[in-house]
């Protein structure tokens, strides 16, 4: 396999030239020269008479760190601009307070290794061939690989064990990405039991923290709570990102608000078990370490051999939680996505699942084709069923061959009546799963994670296979290559159903094993990777039973995600607001299907299906045989009109006008464009009491001196709004909708003349 998967440098080569004329990583007081060994001899004087401090700045933020009197590295700050020719002082280990709060643990390192006296999370555990688990870690050189980027070398005080710290720094947004590779340069082997990707403090104040967690069709909660002293742990310990907590935080300080105050924010870019911790030492500062999940680490490395952890973003904003992401969706979709700097829109699409469930046939979906292209549908897509003897949940998975009961012909009839209708066409997979009853498993029964002589879990009839090894990976590549180059298949939905259990890799010797938790992760990658460039046409969706696989690492490789299975509109409205505090719009793909809604059981009209789902990526996953003349006509002419403000919906700066989350009956959202040429807000009511008006909304974002025309997309204005106004207008003055009744909503568009 020659493909190389995107390590380092952080950002995208491409964009590093971006960079040119930026005022960023002055290093102060430091050169590129290897620093002279820390070693136990070498005495204070000498350390002290080379301590570099380091200093990047992008955006508005401003990140220094330097070697202290013992040699660590040492965080001096992380916040807003400081001003260009601002001295910054050299770090000094904080005081011993007392014996039981010692200057190892309370000095803020940057990647502290465990050893000498550390309570708080480290950075870095070992264990060493000879049983020592002592690691110190000090300063030992720093260099520049390009104009946005520094290295820094870290080496144990006398072992032969070195990391080397990456950052790369965005002078756009000021957003970090931070990594580490640690390298075994003993005469033995030695036992990675914690890696973390960085780890970021703050000093001491009143600060909130906010962080996402979920579980199947309930992902996107967004959680509020003040940090106090001890540890927050947000992680998953399933092999995969998981439902139950996502791999990002926001940090406010005082009483940030949603477009005011300090926020420090950050996500990690890892699709495997993962680990972010918040903790507030006794001293009452905060650090926030995150990397691979230590619970049942243990990466061997030989000497020789290193390991590359997953990449730590972190950024800051003094204009509230909607600054933050603001910020963080630029990022992505200029720096992230596999599509960068320039992704393409996500096309409308329809999706069967809903429709047919796994009873897919050539004739059925192709009725469901028909009704989808007269909507001005541009993405037909067909899900789980057409593929082994896939009839229920029970069977198939792993033999990745068409169904000739379903689909005669193969897939070939039903794709050219997909084009036909002016489509591309889009399939389901499963890759990285096996049903006990295929033919994979019968001929390969030890392809799956499992413990020899021990059960192997199902979940939904299904295994995992450990896609770790070398066969395997050439197996999924292979059939999905086969696949991709036999079909006109322009998009893959790429689904993941289930979490790991009994995670052993027999092939390997007893201490080897669990490599599986990185190796498995960098496959996955590698095969996306791989497929991307063999085909570079095909988008792919990540889906794990709904949001269950969405991070910073998978959307390097994939174009969208789907964020859950739960397409009520109501809970929608809460989900979307929760996956919008870290991910962009771009990727959040929103079907509108039937109602009552089978989870809920709650009615809602097309329309207010059509406008919580125009918020998003929109999409149709409704059986559309079952729907009348009147609603297909509605939702066509709604798609028309999602057309004209798609491109600002989904690349536009999103403002959370009235959040759901607020425990308020309404709720509205504005995406405005990067020219300010054009803004969409859409807002919705849950039920309207006492006949209370809908609140006055004062959009955001706009350009005060421009005339912008207000178009409704669906819905009425107070009589009195004007025709066109301001952007000082739409936002001073505000503008008031008539919006009343149960599950109600709006929408307009604001046109720049
Ligand atoms: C889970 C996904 O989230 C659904 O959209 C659907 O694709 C099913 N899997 C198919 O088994």
């Amino acid at each position: 396999m020659n493909v190389r998967m995107k390590t380092f440098p952080l950002l995208k080569p491409a964009l590093l030239s971006v960079s040119a004329g930026l005022a960023f990583a002055v290093l102060l007081g430091a050169t590129s020269e290897a620093f002279a060994q820390t070693t136990a001899e070498q005495t204070a004087a000498q350390r002290a008479a080379y301590q570099p401090v380091f200093r990047l700045d992008g955006g508005n933020m401003t990140y220094a760190f330097g070697v202290n009197e013992r040699g660590e590295l040492q965080q001096i700050y992380w916040g807003g601009k400081l001003g260009a020719g601002d001295a910054i002082p050299t770090p000094k280990a904080a005081m011993e307070l007392a014996s039981f709060d010692n200057s190892y643990n309370n000095t803020p390192q940057e990647y502290a290794g465990w050893g000498q006296g550390l309570y708080m999370e480290p950075a870095l555990k070992v264990t060493f061939a000879d049983g020592n688990r002592d690691l110190v870690l000090h300063y030992v050189s720093s260099n520049k690989p390009d104009e946005n980027s520094l290295n820094i070398v870290l080496k144990d005080i006398s072992r032969a064990i070195t990391v080397t710290l990456h950052y790369t720094m965005d002078p756009d947004s000021g957003i970090l990405a931070r990594a580490a590779t640690i390298e075994n340069a003993e005469p033995k082997a030695v036992v990675v039991e914690q890696a973390a990707a960085a780890a970021y403090s703050l000093p001491p104040a009143h600060y909130t923290l906010n962080y996402l967690s979920g579980r199947w069709a309930g992902e996107w909660t967004l959680n509020r709570e003040t940090i106090k002293q001890g540890q927050r742990v947000l992680e998953s310990r399933r092999g995969s990102t998981g439902h139950q907590n996502n791999p990002w935080f926001a940090i406010g300080k005082g009483d940030a608000g949603e477009e005011n105050g300090e926020v420090w924010y950050g996500a990690l870019a890892w699709s495997g078990s993962w680990r972010i911790t918040v903790e507030q030492d006794a001293l009452d500062k905060v650090r926030v370490t995150g990397g691979f999940n230590p619970f049942d680490f243990g990466y061997t490395l030989k000497p020789g051999e290193r390991l590359e952890t997953p990449i730590f973003y972190s950024g800051y904003t003094h204009h509230g939680y909607g600054g933050a992401s603001r910020s963080l969706h630029r990022f992505i979709r200029g720096h992230v996505l596999p599509q960068a700097p320039n992704p393409k829109t996500r096309p409308v699409i329809y999706n069967s699942w809903e429709a047919t469930e796994m009873n897919v046939t050539e004739p059925g979906q192709e009725a469901l084709a028909e009704k989808a292209a007269a909507l001005g549908i541009d993405r037909f897509i067909m899900d789980d069923g057409w593929f082994g003897q896939r009839k229920t949940d029970h069977a198939g998975l792993g033999d990745w061959y068409v169904n000739k009961e379903k689909f005669p012909n193969g897939l070939k009839p039903l794709i050219d009546k997909v084009k036909s209708l002016g489509m591309d066409f889009g399939l389901w997979v499963e890759p990285e799963m096996v049903n006990p009853d295929s033919d994979l498993y019968r001929k390969h029964p030890d392809w799956v994670l499992n413990f020899p002589g021990r059960p192997r879990t199902e979940q939904r009839t299904q295994l995992v296979l450990n896609l770790a090894r070398p066969d395997v990976r050439a197996y999924v590549f292979g059939f999905l290559d086969k696949l991709l180059s036999e079909n006109q298949i322009s998009f893959l939905k790429w689904d993941y159903n289930r979490n790991w259990s009994e995670p052993g890799w027999d092939q390997l010797p007893g201490d080897q094993q669990k490599r599986v938790y990185v190796e498995f992760t960098r496959n996955l990658y590698s095969i996306l990777a791989e497929l991307r460039a063999k085909h570079p046409g095909v988008e792919i969706e990540s889906c794990s039973g709904g949001g269950g696989r969405v991070d910073l690492g998978i959307l390097r490789y994939t174009d969208e995600v789907w964020p859950s299975d739960n397409t009520d509109p109501l809970d929608r409205l809460t989900q979307q607001d929760g996956f919008s505090r870290a991910y962009p719009v771009q990727v959040m793909m929103a079907w509108v299907t039937d109602s009552p809604h089978w989870l809920n059981n709650r009615a809602t009209s097309v329309t207010y299906r059509m406008l919580v789902s125009m918020q998003g990526s929109l999409g149709i996953g409704a059986n559309l045989n079952n729907w009348n003349a009147e609603e297909m006509a509605t939702a066509k002419r709604l798609i028309a009109a999602y057309h004209k403000v798609q491109k600002t919906v989904q690349q536009g700066d999103l403002y959370r006008l009235i959040s759901p989350t607020d425990g308020s009956e309404f709720s509205a959202t504005e995406s405005v464009s990067a020219d300010k040429s054009q803004a969409a807000f859409f807002a919705f009511v849950h039920s309207t009491q006492e006949g209370r008006s809908f609140p006055r909304l004062q959009l955001m974002g706009l350009d005060p001196a421009a005339t912008y025309a207000l178009t409704s997309i669906e819905g009425k204005a107070a009589p009195d709004t004007p025709a066109e106004a301001t952007g000082a207008w739409w936002m001073n003055h505000g503008i008031d909708l008539m919006l009343r009744g149960d599950f109600q909503g709006a929408a307009f568009s604001l046109d720049k003349k």
